[in-house]
Formats: C-alpha cells, sequence, structure tokens
C-alpha cells in the first residue's frame, strides 16, 4: 500500500513541476534562479530514487532474484529438483537431461538434491523447497505414498510441482511426465512370448513394487503373457537394483531348472541376473530381457550379446525443463505427458531401435 501512495505521490509531483515553476517555490519569476533551481533539481533526484525503489518492491510478483555470475540483473528462476537416488546410471542420466537442457535458458537456476534412496530424506528434501520459497520443484518420487503429502503441500501452497517417472498418489500436482509402463511391460511380455514361441519358464525380477513403475510393468507383462504357455516359475521384487537382482537370481537357479528367460524391470536386474548365472555357469541355458535401453547401458548389453533385448524407459529430464519454462510463461500445461518408447535387439540396434507402438502393431 505504501508503496502505491509514493508511486503515486511522485506523478503528482512530476505534473506540479510542469506549472510555472518559481511561484511554487515561493519566489517571483526569475529571482534567486539558480539555488531555487539546485534546491529543486535535489528534491527530484531524491524522489525519483524513491520512486525507482516503490517500483521494485510493487514487481515483487516476479521472481527476481540473485543470478549466477554476470546475471544478477536478469530474472531468474530457481527449480528444486529431488532425485530419489544416483546409484543407478538412469538417475544420472535424467539429472544429466536435466541439466543439459536448463543451461541452454540463462534465466533458470536448479538445485539438484540427492535422497540416497530414502524415502524420509526425499520428503524433507521436498519440505526445505517449500521453505525455501522455489519456484518450482521436480520431483522423481522414490515411492507413491510417502511423497503424495509433501507433494500435494507444495501444489497447494501454489509452488508447481513436476512429478517425473514414477507417480504419487491423487493428483495434487501439476504434472506427471514419463513414459507409459504398462505399456511397456505389456510390449516386453509380446515378445518374450513370441520369442519363446508361446511356451516356457521365465523368472520376474520386479523393480520396487511400492513404486509405479514396478506395479505397471508387472500388471502390463502378465497381461501379455495371458493364455500363452509361458509361464512364471520365480519372481521376487530386487528393488531396481543390481546387487540385489544377482542375489534374487541365485535363489532362483537353486531352485529351478532349466530357465528359459528372465525378465527383469529395469537393466541394472537383468545384468545383475547375467553376472548370477554367468557365476553358475548357467547363462548360455536362458536369456535376459532388461527395460531402460541408456546407450551406454542397456543397448551395449544387447550388442555385447548380454542382453536379448532393452526397452526403453525414456528420463523426461529434458521434457521437464521445457515444461517448467511453459509454466512460468503462464501457459496451460497438460496434466500428464506421456514419452514414447522404442526397444533394442541386436537385429534392430544399428537402425536405432523400433518403436513399442510398431510391435504391438505386428500380428504374431
Ligand atoms: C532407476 C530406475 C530405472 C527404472 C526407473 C523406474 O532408479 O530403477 O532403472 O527404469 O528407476 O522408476
Amino acid at each position: 500500500m505504501a508503496d502505491i501512495i509514493s508511486i503515486k505521490n511522485i506523478q503528482s509531483i512530476e505534473k506540479v513541476g510542469a506549472k510555472p515553476r518559481f511561484s511554487f517555490w515561493g519566489s517571483k519569476p526569475g529571482e534567486n534562479f539558480l539555488p531555487v533551481l539546485a534546491v529543486g533539481l535535489l528534491v527530484a533526484a531524491s524522489l525519483l530514487l524513491a520512486a525507482f525503489s516503490a517500483s521494485c518492491k510493487a514487481k515483487k510478483a516476479e521472481p527476481i532474484k540473485e543470478g549466477r555470475t554476470g546475471e544478477a540483473a536478469k530474472p531468474l528462476y530457481t527449480i528444486g529438483m529431488s532425485q530419489c537416488n544416483l546409484g543407478e546410471p538412469w538417475r544420472v542420466q535424467m539429472n544429466l537431461d536435466i541439466k543439459n537442457e536448463a543451461e541452454k535458458h540463462p534465466e533458470l537456476r536448479v538445485v539438484f538434491k540427492d535422497a540416497q534412496n530414502d524415502s524420509l530424506r526425499q520428503q524433507a528434501q521436498i519440505e526445505e523447497f517449500i521453505n525455501a520459497g522455489v519456484d518450482l520443484i521436480i520431483v522423481s518420487p522414490k515411492e507413491a505414498a510417502p511423497l503424495t503429502a509433501p507433494v500435494a503441500a507444495a501444489y497447494e501452497k501454489g509452488i508447481p510441482v513436476i512429478v517425473l517417472d514414477r507417480r504419487v498418489l491423487g493428483d495434487k500436482y501439476t504434472c506427471f511426465i514419463g513414459a507409459d509402463n504398462k505399456k511397456i511391460g505389456y510390449a516386453a511380455g509380446r515378445w518374450i512370448v513370441e520369442r519363446l514361441k508361446g511356451k516356457g519358464k521365465v523368472v520376474e525380477l520386479k523393480g520396487l513394487m511400492t513404486s509405479t513403475p514396478g506395479q505397471d510393468r508387472h500388471t502390463g507383462f502378465r497381461e501379455a503373457i495371458k493364455g500363452s504357455e509361458v509361464e512364471v516359475i520365480f519372481e521376487a521384487d530386487m528393488k531396481w537394483l543390481e546387487p540385489q537382482a544377482r542375489q534374487e537370481m541365485e535363489s532362483a537357479l537353486a531352485r529351478f531348472s532349466p530357465i528359459d528367460l528372465v525378465y527383469a524391470h529395469n537393466d541394472p536386474g537383468a545384468h545383475g541376473a547375467y553376472l548370477a548365472a554367468k557365476a553358475a555357469g548357467r547363462e548360455k541355458e536362458m536369456i535376459f530381457v532388461g527395460i531402460d535401453a541408456l546407450p551406454h547401458e542397456g543397448q551395449m548389453y544387447v550388442r555385447q550379446g548380454i542382453l536379448e533385448a532393452s526397452f526403453e524407459y525414456p528420463t523426461g529430464g529434458r521434457e521437464a525443463i521445457l515444461l517448467a519454462l511453459e509454466i512460468f510463461q503462464r501457459q496451460q500445461v497438460p496434466k500428464e505427458v506421456v514419452l514414447t518408447s522404442r526397444y533394442f535387439t541386436r537385429e534392430n540396434i544399428d537402425q536405432g531401435g523400433e518403436s513399442i507402438e510398431k510391435l504391438l502393431a505386428t500380428k504374431f
């Protein structure tokens, strides 16, 4: 309020200044001209200064904050990014995709936090971002339920939240970005049924089942193998982790022979299973299928003949930054952005893989 009054005051004084000057200062025209002019200029200068600082305060709604070196004058949006862990190459890649895109936009600053696979720590990070007054939050949650309330709290306080890759419950967030995990699991299932010619014994190594991609990759896969003679003889939650997958696979190997195929919900899981089978001298008895298909991970395993197929799971990092920019420009954004996916086998990898849509359209 005070700011508005002072701005009005300046405007009215400027108007006064347009009237016959010297009578305003209580002297006749032509009398004591210089001292009057000097005082007048001094007053005008201080009033202009007051007007400038008042207008800066009045623009408070614009998130103008300290910038990176040399950019202090530019408006800067601070984005808080909470990554559930950085233990897997896929998550490192997601952060890199965010960083690379953000660096193209000097008005953005991204503060990264690593929750180290701990939901309590990740909850605290979201609260920290809220208290720090960031302009937008990107979160790739470890688990759906524990992150739902902090994300909703930020959203209800008016901080836009982009949920990336793993979902939260309910709809109190700005936008979800991710590929369709049910479809990916279904496509993997269809490919597996075809590859096993409709019959075989399969080990399913599941991603963390309190996270939505694990649930969806499981449901989609089971739907696809329904009606075939592909049988899941062993299933375990390896929590997305390679060492855990290796351990679970050791149990499967101890209990079952033969095993025709391992379907793991991510490439680290498939690789862990391969290492266990190799250690037991049984890796040639079965084939391995994973999900993620990073060029330097899943795709590389396919080239090396370790995995028979890997289904791409795009990180969405670049898309999250592009969406954040739209939000800052006050554009309407969709509640959900679904990313497309490809799959890679030895046959198609040199052509850059194939879209899963095409696979799903194939009549087997
Ligand atoms: C990494 C990861 C990926 C997987 C994704 C699912 O933490 O396990 O391998 O595709 O998370 O959210």
